[in-house]
């Protein structure tokens, strides 16, 4: 990392790093200042790798006792990832603090950022007390780059999410395909990583379920028409697609090979690996995941109302196979470039799509169904943690 020198020589130099972060975004609300950040690390379900190579032997503890430093680099490569997106995600929903629908989901969206920053924290935990000086660099970079600089390392990652539909659109598909790399890792055979997942999974839990209600009670209230609801599907939705990576990816087939990063139903699935689809594999899993959700919401629509569906997995797709092609939303058939301007502008947001969803919010007191009979989200925070094995 040439011209990269590290400030920080501890994890509680980083923690202040992190501190000037937060207030620096502008998140740092009472309740968010008050909160107490911890590393929490869970039980894995075996102490002997699961998958690859090195399956049957015992997983590595420590740096020094995994293979290779390709192994080493690939290995943190991944966690530098996962953390980025973690602090992305506070830095993309940072404007939404003030203008909750409810003051639910004010407390709810105060928890999601809460746990994406331990999210980040966690990952950072791991750079530090594990990848020597240069995870100390990686660490310290993690909080320099900024999503509405573009700087973050994926794509979806440096978008605003700058209204509530986007917020429970996002929290429902982009926080899903987290998850996904969640369980991923999870099976991982560095068990300090495998570890921090246990938690990581739990809280992410609440993100996806706020996002999934949230769109609930849209659907339910009936004022949001769906046609602009399927814009929002199809823009978020889309790029979780992209968020799995590239078909034929190498070094999906390498992490599997070296027993880094599982298939998402790597357990329960006892076939042979096909090393050369990872990612299409487990972003057909999402997929599916996905459509069944939003099939969900159609029994609430109101009459007359057009269906909601997942978007076809070759639409508005920048990674892949079907990247920068043209094709229908719904269906996947090809398009000539005329034809598909003109139906990206029937099934992707627009600047007027925008205005008419912030007219909407901003004149429609019912354009959401009220939250009924949830508990006080930062009331019961603390109880995912109750067991961690380190606390
Ligand atoms: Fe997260
Ligand atoms: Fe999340």
């Amino acid at each position: 990392m040439p011209g990269k020198v590290a400030k920080i020589g501890t994890f509680s130099d980083w923690v202040g790093l992190f501190n000037d972060w937060r207030k620096e975004i502008g998140v740092n609300t009472d309740d968010i200042e008050a909160f107490k950040f911890d590393t929490l690390y869970g039980a894995i379900e075996t102490d002997d790798i699961e998958f690859g190579h090195y399956k049957g032997k015992r997983k590595w503890e420590n740096l020094r006792q995994i293979p290779t430093q390709q192994m080493r680099d690939a290995l943190m490569n991944m966690i530098v990832y996962q953390g980025d997106t973690e602090f992305a995600s506070v830095e993309q929903q940072r404007n939404l603090l003030e203008n909750a629908p409810t003051d639910w989901d004010r407390r709810a969206i105060t928890r999601v950022m809460i746990e994406e920053m331990r999210h980040g924290w966690q990952m950072c935990a791991l750079l530090i007390d594990h990848f020597g000086y240069y995870g100390k660099v990686e660490a310290q970079k993690m909080l320099e780059r900024r999503a509405f600089e573009n700087k973050r390392l994926l794509g979806a990652f440096n978008v605003d999410v700058d209204n509530w539909m986007d917020f429970f659109t996002y929290t429902d598909f982009v926080d899903r395909d987290g998850n996904f790399q969640l369980q991923m890792l999870k099976f991982s055979a560095f068990a300090p990583l495998g570890r921090s997942m246990s938690y990581m999974l739990r809280e992410e839990a609440f993100h996806m379920g706020t996002g999934n209600d949230g769109l609930r009670r849209i659907v339910e209230a009936g004022v949001i028409p769906a046609w602009l609801i399927q814009k929002y599907l199809n823009k978020w939705i889309s790029s979780s697609y992209d968020l799995f990576g590239t078909d034929h990816s190498s070094s999906a087939h390498w992490a599997y090979v070296w027993g880094i990063k599982g298939r998402y139903d790597e357990p329960k699935n006892d076939k042979a690996a096909d090393l050369d689809d990872l990612n299409d594999y487990n972003r057909s899993l999402y997929r599916d995941e996905v459509s069944g959700l939003i099939e969900r919401f159609n029994s609430s629509l109101k009459p007359g109302e057009p269906k909601l569906y997942a978007p076809h997995i070759k639409f508005n797709r920048f990674i892949g196979r079907w990247a920068n092609q043209k094709f229908r939303a719904q269906t996947g058939e090809p398009l000539d470039d005329r034809a598909y301007e003109e139906h990206l502008k029937e099934y992707m947001p627009s600047a007027a799509d925008k205005k008419l969803l912030l007219e909407i919010i901003e004149t429609e007191k019912k354009w959401i169904a009220e939250k009924t009979g949830a508990r006080d989200p930062l009331a019961t925070i603390g109880e995912v943690r109750k067991s961690a094995i380190n606390l």
